[in-house]
């Protein structure tokens, strides 16, 4: 097997685990049969995907660019006890000047958005103004463009009460600025009129920094309300306006998904009956979004919107999975504590369905339909082609669930037989609302419900053979989240990331009824992370990719679309040992998965059955790492990583798989 180019580091450290091994580590050598030429099963093409929850500061502050916290003054003490619609703004007085910021809310941008602040100039001195520090600070990089904006309108000039002169504009400027006050970029504006008016201009620093402030002062006397005070980088992902965070966004484009479910999730159902997540808030202009308080704890501006996912679902070429409430709230955040589930009253819910209703409208009707025109508007005239359609969100399975959840249900394939509604099964991989979840699933001929699992990695090994054992005839599984959730503070061990590939091995056997799978969560800002584990850490400056990270990838860009049948003998118990072959037609390529999650290298003899004898170029990818424990860390080189070779291999080939690693090859097949 000519190998290159093998890494020497790579090759030290095989070569180091192999003498330190024990000769008896080794046993017996496996013999792996695919039947390579045989044309294999059908599986789903849209197997793997990602499932994004604002969760973990995961859109504000996070994948969404938006740079400014609480930019409209909307924050609360609902969201958090200490903050209200000043948080995070600090007012301003340079070089003598003197004045004061309140919030006010007679005259808004929109109802919508109901706070604003009120900005009085008593003596301008060098300027009075507000300041915004961002999320932990904002990043900033020099050389490259930035716009801040906001919106203003001139409340008085001169001094309160109508002595002065409202002709005359009041001069701004807007400033980025080191913690210490040094100036890195400047523009000058002006503010007249009485009518709210969007400002903006582009700003360029002039070093690299990640903890600078926006900074906007007056320089006369009077008032100025303000609201909307933004600052994006002009690079985002693809560019769009109003758009996502370039690394994070690129980062998730790189797992090639193949749909994205959103908002949630805990998220949909927001704090209780009625305060659930409405997606008609969360399109059209920004300003005129209600921002409101997201479950998880803090604060939710709505800039990343129904809009914004599904144009990044276009934009990586991942189809769109929204998931709407089943017209009940959670159980465990009922309106008032303690009372559990409660149902939307029955004569609302020809309203609520409506809604739901009206989403596949936007989503899919003609830029002439009442809610097309609204997506034509906000610039994509074009069908988003919405095909999957999340109701319900690890419901328990109740009367009062189960009347709500047929109602829509009934309304959406009466209305739209096109879409694929995805029921629910509860929280859990078994007890009774699965239970309950599946056999209503059976008793509506439901296509698809959602499966969530967060388990020991013991539990992926121990259920390998989960799937084999389903109803190909009853509905198809969603398996919407999951995740190893390892002792020791659940962190992303390599002991983790490679149950969950074994777990995937089964998810691809199985592809013919496991039709969608997605881990969960999916972003995690430092030091503001809620659940622990998730797939990618960020700061306002870096992004980490966890163990698991790269399972998820390494699956998701070597999908097929046929699963060959295969033979594993000897097996050997307890299981420590997954693999999977698949086709996939596009390329001809046969890719094989093998996982090892023993603590020795398990040797093998792979036979692709029925190719001809001749060698084959191809490619080989480990991922594995120092140890079970170990992770990937902030700031330090990462520890697992995947390491691809190229080299030739005859059907027939040994290859022994490293402890706790994930195998791909590809192969082309002739
Ligand atoms: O992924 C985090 C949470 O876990 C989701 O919001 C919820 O669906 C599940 O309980």
């Amino acid at each position: 097997m000519p190998e290159k180019p093998l890494k020497f580091l790579r090759r030290w450290w095989v070569a180091a685990l192999i003498l330190i091994l024990p000769a008896a580590a080794w046993g017996q050598r496996g013999k792996l049969t695919i039947a390579a030429d045989q044309p294999g099963k059908p599986i789903s093409t849209d197997l793997f995907g990602i499932f994004f929850e604002d969760l973990n500061y995961a859109a504000d502050g996070g994948l969404y660019a938006e740079l400014v916290q609480n930019r409209s003054f909307e924050y609360s003490p609902t969201e958090q006890p200490a903050w209200h619609p000043l948080s995070f703004w600090e007012l301003q007085k340079r070089g003598g000047g003197e004045g004061s910021v309140g919030v006010a809310e007679m005259r808004p941008i929109h109802e919508n958005n109901p706070h604003y602040a009120l900005l009085t100039v008593v003596r301008p001195g060098e300027g009075v103004g507000v300041s915004n520090g961002g999320f932990d600070g904002i990043p900033l990089k020099a050389g490259e463009t930035y716009e801040a904006s906001f919106w203003a309108y001139q409340a008085f000039m001169g001094q309160m009460w109508g002595r002065g002169d409202n002709s005359k504009p009041m001069p701004v400027t807007l400033r980025l600025e080191t913690r210490s006050g040094e100036i890195l970029a400047e523009a000058s504006l002006q503010i007249l009129g009485r009518e709210w008016k969007r400002h903006s201009a582009k700003l360029k620093p002039v070093q690299t920094v990640s903890d600078a402030r926006l900074v906007l002062l007056a320089h006369a006397a009077g008032g100025i309300a303000l609201d909307m005070i933004s600052l994006f980088p002009e690079k985002t992902f693809r560019n769009r306006p109003n758009g996502l965070r370039a690394d994070l966004a690129q980062a998730l484009a790189d797992l090639q998904p193949r749909f994205v479910r959103f908002p949630g999730g805990c998220l949909v159902h927001g704090g209780g009956i009625r305060r659930y997540y409405d997606w008609k808030e969360t399109v059209g202009p920004v300003e005129q979004r209600r921002a409101r308080r997201n479950s998880w704890g803090y604060h939710q501006t709505m800039g990343l919107g129904y809009f914004e996912y599904f144009q990044f679902c276009e934009d990586i070429g991942a189809k769109p999975l929204p998931v709407v409430t089943a017209g009940v709230c959670c159980q465990h955040a009922g309106s008032s504590p303690g009372r559990g589930q409660e149902g939307l009253p029955l004569e609302e819910m020809p309203a609520y369905i409506q809604d739901v209703l009206d989403l596949i409208e936007w989503a899919n009707g003609p830029a002439t339909s009442r809610w097309g025109a609204i997506r034509a508007a906000a610039g994509h005239p074009e069908p988003f082609g919405l095909k999957y359609l999340g109701v319900g969100n690890e419901d328990a399975i109740t009367p009062i669930f189960k009347e709500r959840f047929k109602m829509i249900y009934d309304a959406v394939r009466a209305k739209h037989p096109e879409i694929t509604v995805i029921g629910t099964v509860g929280p859990f991989a078994a007890g009774p609302d699965y239970d309950n979840g599946w056999a209503f699933a059976r008793e509506l001929k439901l296509a698809m419900v959602d499966e969530h699992y967060y388990v020991s990695p013991q539990w992926f090994w121990d259920n390998l053979a989960r799937y084999d054992k389903y109803d190909r005839a009853a509905a198809k599984v969603y398996v919407g989240e999951y995740a190893a959730h390892d002792r020791d503070r659940r962190r992303n061990t390599l002991r983790s990331a490679i149950a969950e590939a074994a777990g995937m091995t089964a998810f691809e056997r199985n592809g013919d009824i496991v039709h969608l799978a997605s881990y969960a969560p999916l972003l995690a800002r430092r030091g503001h992370t809620q659940w622990h584990p998730d797939l990618i850490y960020f700061t306002g400056t870096s992004v980490l990719l966890s163990a698991n990270y790269h399972v998820q990838k390494l699956f998701s860009v070597n999908c097929g679309d046929t699963h060959l049948q295969m033979t594993l003998s000897p097996t050997s118990e307890p299981r420590k040992l997954a693999v999977s072959a698949v086709r996939d037609s596009r390329s001809g390529h046969i890719i094989l998965k093998i996982v090892n999650g023993a603590d020795s290298p398990i040797p093998l003899t792979v036979e692709l059955a029925g190719l001809p004898a001749a060698d084959m170029a191809a490619t080989r990818t480990v991922l594995t790492g120092p140890g079970p424990d170990s992770f990937n860390e902030e700031n330090q080189p990462p520890a697992i990583t995947p390491v691809s070779v190229e080299l030739t291999l005859k059907p027939t080939f040994d290859y022994d798989a490293p402890a706790h690693s994930l195998t791909v090859i590809r192969l082309p097949q002739r």
